[in-house]
């Protein structure tokens, strides 16, 4: 039983889900049950080597997979730039201005751009209902919207040297290149205080950030993003652990190394550059066998790559899962 996508979708990101499904008919898919999706441009599949996804359907399991309420998304957020209190980010990201916001793309690319957020505001959004598994051990259902990221990375031509993405977060002090950014401290704290270095940065090997599933979230139930929830642009990976999900980008650059990450440079045995969600690599400290899905009682199983394994799991074959965590 799949939910049908008006009951899903507001007005506006329905008809932009109509017109992304009437460009995959045009593409020669066969949308069978209105809600088929079908990964749009040939090209794009070269340049990541990756399979085609066919009769993919965003939305978790009805019945099982109940959206998280918007009360819940909005105030039990992890955002160490405001607060380490969940509680007390929301208020604090009261503080976050979103314009003017510039996006820079560059690194390993033939096009380097820089891309204003009203532009990507423009490129096609979807909405996308995805479980999100944190690495403490708590779960929700969002409805993002947004786009994939290779919509924006095919603008700037990725070289074939590339092999990774590297992420950056807004932080005051340190605009990576001019570009257009708030004035002043926006409500952010010191790193001392976070525990962990700031600006926040997060990387994806190149396939894994061209993965249809791979998103630049702008909105969530149909609405543009709360500062909160990384404001006015984050990335979204539903298969891994919600801390590579990083928020309010302002940078992202292509290398051929694999970058830096926060959360590895703070404690390298417990966070790994993958970090996929799974259910047999435990964290040192705590198992991670089950999750507490926000607004229920009795904890679930937690699903490798977080139920995402048909779409995902080639990403990843013949590597040890255990060693590259
Ligand atoms: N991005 C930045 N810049 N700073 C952060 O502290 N926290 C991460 C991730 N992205 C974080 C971040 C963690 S640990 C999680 S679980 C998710 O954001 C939380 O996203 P949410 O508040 O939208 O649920």
């Amino acid at each position: 039983m799949k939910i049908k996508s008006s009951e899903i979708t507001d007005e506006k990101t329905y008809l932009n889900r109509r017109n992304f499904l009437k460009a995959g008919a045009l593409a020669g898919t066969v949308a069978a049950t209105g809600l088929a999706y079908r990964w749009l441009n040939p090209a794009k599949i070269e340049l990541a080597a990756r399979k085609d996804i066919e009769n993919f359907e965003p939305a978790p399991e009805p019945g099982r997979d109940e959206k998280t309420s918007l009360e819940d998304i909005t105030n039990y957020n992890n955002y160490y730039e405001f607060s380490t209190s969940k509680t007390a980010v929301a208020a604090a990201a009261v503080s976050l201005k979103t314009r003017p916001w510039e996006i820079t793309v560059d690194g390993l690319v033939a096009k380097p751009r820089v891309f204003g957020i009203d532009e990507l505001l423009k490129f096609d959004q979807e909405e996308r209902i995805y479980r999100f598994r944190c690495v403490e051990g708590w779960s929700m259902v969002m409805p993002w919207v947004g786009f994939p990221i290779n919509a924006l990375l095919d603008r700037v031509e990725p070289l074939s040297k590339a092999k990774y993405a590297a992420f950056q977060t807004f932080y005051p002090g340190s605009n990576p290149v001019n570009l257009k950014l708030p004035e002043g401290d926006n409500g952010m704290q010191s790193g001392i205080f976070a525990g962990i270095r700031f600006p926040y940065v997060e990387g994806l090997r190149l396939d894994e950030a061209l993965h249809p599933l791979a998103i630049l979230a702008t909105g969530l139930y149909g609405k543009e993003l709360p500062n909160q929830n990384g404001a006015p642009l984050r990335l979204v990976v539903p298969w891994k652990y919600g801390f590579k999900s990083i928020k309010s980008v302002v940078r992202i650059s292509l290398t051929e190394e694999q970058p830096p990450t926060t959360w590895n440079i703070a404690n390298s045995r417990e966070y790994g550059f993958y970090s996929n969600v799974n259910p047999n690599v435990d964290h040192p400290r705590w198992s991670q066998a089950t999750e507490r899905r926000i607004g229920e009682l009795v904890r679930r199983k937690t699903l490798m790559f977080n139920g995402y394994s048909e779409e995902v799991a080639d990403l990843y074959e013949g590597m040890d899962l255990r060693k590259e965590f």
